[in-house]
């Protein structure tokens, strides 16, 4: 009877189809907010133009320079496109807390020095300014492919001096006090984006590019004539008349459109977290949350007494249980015949639990399949939302994203809560794994950007 009162505290988080609907209707509304000329510069779901027009279509040549900022690891990759594929060399490097949230020209300083190392090590020609496309993770209002503002800061970062600044120039300004590295920034895009880019040039009909990992979000490809504040900037009249539309959608909710389902859990989290307030869908789904909001359920049942004997002390220390542990766990419970719980004890040992019963391992693996269920089923009510208003026969969905590559049931919930929410609609989908990364998207794109401006001369 533990294991129901467990699942009484849990109740809310448990979400049935009819609430999912709920939460496509929802988001629908909010993107079309964010579309509006009207409503674009308040709405919470910003739906910002990625200035990508069409998907590659393999004939794309040459080498680029990629960055690739703001999920687990800063990579630098050189990526060639040849009439055989591509191929890629990459290195990753660190990104020290201390630089995540100090000044905005130490984190560039430290990118460009990174770069540079890169170049010396693989023998890049200097003397040849290498086009590159910078794959920046955040939210930032485009004006073009090769100009962007950062909107705000999401996920761990808070740089001062970056909001509001157009970050190619930041990145441009740092090579220049360095004085040894010369770029060509030929485009700036959101991972999502590459994420699509990198899927598309294996999957011509993908059209949809979702990460779920340090947070999430998705872009789409956009028809022209739903953009009305594209109105003036965009002639719609132009071949093709659509555009990749980054939603942004971790910020669906901040102006309360997802109050009917939040629980005191995820308010305690988001009080917690950087930026209260801010990204709350993201802060029900993505990794950068979901071991925390864990936590915080785990210390309610300990305190009420329906876990570890009453001991809570271990585990009401914040950000002690990250998501790592969720995946873990719950990949011991989908394996371990004999549930013997032996990883989900060394973890909830190593954390200083004290009071340990095989039946509290039982329940702890129970909260975090509750809380990654959610977090699936959320994410599939995003993506089938955008399936149906895409309204095509067939689409490929590309995924990345820590959350999706490394939990053990995350991708099956998803791809099956996707199609129970389409219903019989008949149209048919597809989720694919963006096998390694966006760093080859960045590059299709600066690739296509180079010929279109040595086609106009
Ligand atoms: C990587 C992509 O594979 O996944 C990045 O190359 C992206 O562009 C990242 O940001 C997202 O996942 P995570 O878990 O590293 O945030
Ligand atoms: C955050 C960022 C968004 C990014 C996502 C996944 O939500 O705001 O730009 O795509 O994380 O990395």
């Amino acid at each position: 009877e533990i294991r129901e009162m467990i699942q009484n505290v849990c109740s809310e988080l448990v979400l049935d189809n009819s609430q999912l609907h709920k939460v496509m209707t929802a988001m629908e509304k909010s993107m079309n907010e964010g579309l509006a000329k009207e409503t674009a510069s308040t709405a919470s779901v910003r739906m910002l133009p990625s200035f990508v027009r069409s998907v590659p279509n393999g004939s794309e040549l040459g080498d680029f320079l990629a960055l690739d900022l703001g999920g687990t690891n800063f990579r630098v990759l050189l990526v060639r496109l040849t009439v055989e594929g591509s191929t890629m060399m990459s290195k990753i490097f660190r990104v020290p807390d201390n630089l995540m949230k100090g000044t905005g020209e130490a984190l560039f300083d430290h990118i460009a020095h990174c770069m540079a190392v890169f170049i010396e090590e693989n023998n890049i020609d200097k003397s040849k300014k290498l086009p590159l496309g910078f794959t920046f993770s955040f939210p930032c209002k485009q004006e073009g492919l090769t100009r962007g503002k950062l909107i705000s800061w999401t996920k761990g970062f808070k740089a001062s001096g970056v909001e509001g600044m157009d970050v190619v120039e930041l990145l441009r300004e740092a090579c220049h006090r360095r004085k040894d590295i010369d770029i060509d920034v030929v485009a700036l895009l959101n991972d999502t984006v590459g994420t699509l880019m990198a899927c598309a040039f294996k999957e011509n009909n993908c059209e949809i590019g979702v990460i779920v990992g340090t947070g999430t979000n998705a872009c789409y490809m956009e028809k022209l004539d739903k953009c009305g504040k594209l109105e003036g900037i965009v002639d719609k009249n132009d071949r093709p008349d659509q555009m990749i539309i980054n939603t942004e959608w971790g910020a669906f909710g901040d102006d309360g459109a997802m109050a009917f389902l939040r629980t005191e859990f995820d308010d305690i989290v988001d009080k917690e977290s950087i930026n209260p307030g801010k990204q709350l869908f993201e802060k029900t789904i993505s990794g950068m949350y979901m071991g925390e909001l864990t936590r915080v359920i785990l210390e309610k049942l300990a305190r009420d007494k329906l876990l570890f004997g009453g001991h809570y002390e271990a585990i009401a220390q914040p950000h002690i249980f990250p998501t790592k542990y969720v995946s873990e766990i719950e990949a011991e419970l989908k394996d371990d015949q004999e549930q013997t719980f032996s990883k989900t004890y060394s973890i909830l040992e190593d954390i200083g639990v004290e009071g340990l019963s095989t039946a509290d391992c039982a329940n702890v693996a129970y909260v975090c399949s509750v809380v990654s269920s959610r977090a699936a089923f959320l994410t599939a009510a995003g993506i089938a939302m955008l399936i149906r208003r895409m309204g095509k026969k067939e689409i490929v969905i590309g995924v990345d994203g820590s959350v999706y590559r490394f939990h053990p049931t995350f991708p099956q919930l998803l791809d099956e809560k996707i199609g129970e929410l389409l219903g019989n609609s008949n149209q048919e989908y597809r989720l694919m794994l963006s096998e390694d990364g966006s760093g080859r998207g960045a590059a299709l794109v600066a690739a296509v950007a180079t010929r279109l401006k040595q086609e106009r001369g």
